[in-house]
């Protein structure tokens, strides 16, 4: 009855109310509500992150560059290092182990016998990252980090650092290295004036009008360039930056490749549950993941504007896009079909490990399991249908702070 009895402009205002008020939540619930799943259960990031692990390794020789260039151009007395989106499990202390061995292994850290070089490592993450797991894993990395050629690694301390990368996070001119894999293409918030536009959409999908990918590409671009500006606040001159995104290989904002059929899936995933009456429209048409994949040009571009570093190294790798090391026919010889249903299942954990939190902080708990059963079932089918490997588009750049 209520209802019938506003006028237009009551009910216009409430509407653009309801759609302020999910920008505004949206806008907070960033820095509150993004983490991976903690922990190390059966859907944890630290299970599930075989394909950011993949990167880590792949963009290995870029950054064992950087870091025998600091200590050959800066022999730092103490090298100060950043991780910027940590996270927690195994790959957090692969950076640091591979960090460390490439230290063992450069002839510029003798320069000084009588005080060997030491290394700080700060791991920076939003505080819901879960630093309780990283902390209890240091333990590991004595084990792992034990040098190639039987050398010593330098002394080096950990530290965890909260705090968002698009704020200021060390002391001016503090910093000699910092690195950040698969982080740096979060953005801050949902781009704003977002609202309910990009109906029936997590993303940029293929119904997306192209507006919305206007509002995403905005919204990188002011993210990326503060982003870069705070880290030249904070590192020393002739400091170098190593940072890797998923990205893309074409021009096109709308064709990131198998990224955003992952995220394609997803939507199709929450448009099932609408249909079948479980998550109401608005719910969906108001929830976009805040993350961009841009291409190498915008990325070179928004270096360039900046202007104060100095692109050393910049590579495109289309990496193996499974979830899992296994091959599609796996290990056991088990069938083809029964091999794709594991590798759904699989990309479903990876893919809730990483959003599940923004999930039930907008949809809440009770539709998980549902969902990501469907997106195990539609990832299943897609690479069923697709005669070539499914692959991840990663860029890493090398970056030189400018005296
Ligand atoms: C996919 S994980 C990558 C973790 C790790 N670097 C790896 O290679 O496995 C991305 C991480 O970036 C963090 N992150 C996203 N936005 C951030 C921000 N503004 N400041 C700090 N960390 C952020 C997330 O919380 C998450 O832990």
């Amino acid at each position: 009855m209520y209802d019938v009895c506003m006028n237009r402009d009551e009910n216009d205002r409430n509407k653009s109310e309801t759609i302020a008020s999910y920008i505004s939540f949206e806008v907070m619930k960033i820095e509150r509500d993004l983490h991976m799943v903690k922990g190390d259960g059966e859907f944890s990031y630290a299970k599930n992150s075989m394909i950011q692990r993949r990167a880590v390794l792949t963009t290995r020789p870029i950054l064992e560059k950087a870091v025998r260039e600091v200590c050959r151009d800066l022999h730092p007395q103490s090298m100060v290092i950043a991780d910027l989106g940590c996270s927690s499990g195994k790959n957090t202390l692969l950076f640091i182990s591979e960090v460390l061995n490439t230290i063992c292994e450069s002839p510029s850290r003798t320069l000084n016998e009588e005080s060997p070089m030491e290394v700080q490592f700060f791991l920076n993450d939003l505080p819901g990252n879960d630093f309780n797991h990283v902390f209890q894993s240091l333990e590991q990395l004595e084990q792992e980090c034990a040098c190639r050629g039987g050398l010593q690694p330098p002394p080096y301390y950990v530290a965890g650092l909260p705090g968002s990368f698009y704020t200021r996070l060390f002391p001016c001119n503090s910093v000699h290295l910092f690195h950040s894999s698969i982080s740096v293409m979060w953005l801050s918030q949902v781009p704003e004036h977002l609202g309910c536009l990009n109906e029936g959409n997590v993303h940029i999908g293929a119904s997306t009008h192209p507006a919305v990918a206007r509002l995403y590409q905005d919204q990188f671009e002011k993210d990326f360039s503060r982003f870069l500006q705070m880290r030249c606040r904070e590192i020393v001159p002739g400091g170098r930056m190593v940072l890797t995104v998923v990205g893309r290989k074409r021009e096109e904002v709308f064709d990131a490749g198998g990224t955003t059929k992952i995220y394609e899936l997803l939507s199709q995933g929450l448009r099932t549950l609408v249909s079948e009456g479980r998550v109401e429209k608005e719910k969906l048409d108001s929830f976009n993941i805040p993350m961009y994949w841009p291409s190498t040009e915008e990325l070179k571009q928004l270096v360039q504007q900046n202007g104060l570093l100095h692109i050393t190294d910049i590579h495109l790798f289309e990496m193996d896009g499974s979830p899992t090391d296994e091959s599609p026919e796996s290990a056991d010889g088990a069938p083809k079909g029964i091999a794709a249903l594991a590798a759904g299942e699989r990309m479903s954990a990876t893919l809730r490990a990483g959003t599940e939190p923004l999930i039930v902080s907008h949809f809440g708990e009770s539709l998980l399991d549902d969902l990501f059963a469907l997106f195990a079932r539609y990832f299943t089918s897609y690479i069923e249908s697709e005669d070539e490997k499914s692959s991840i588009v990663v860029i890493t750049m090398s970056l030189e702070a400018k005296h």
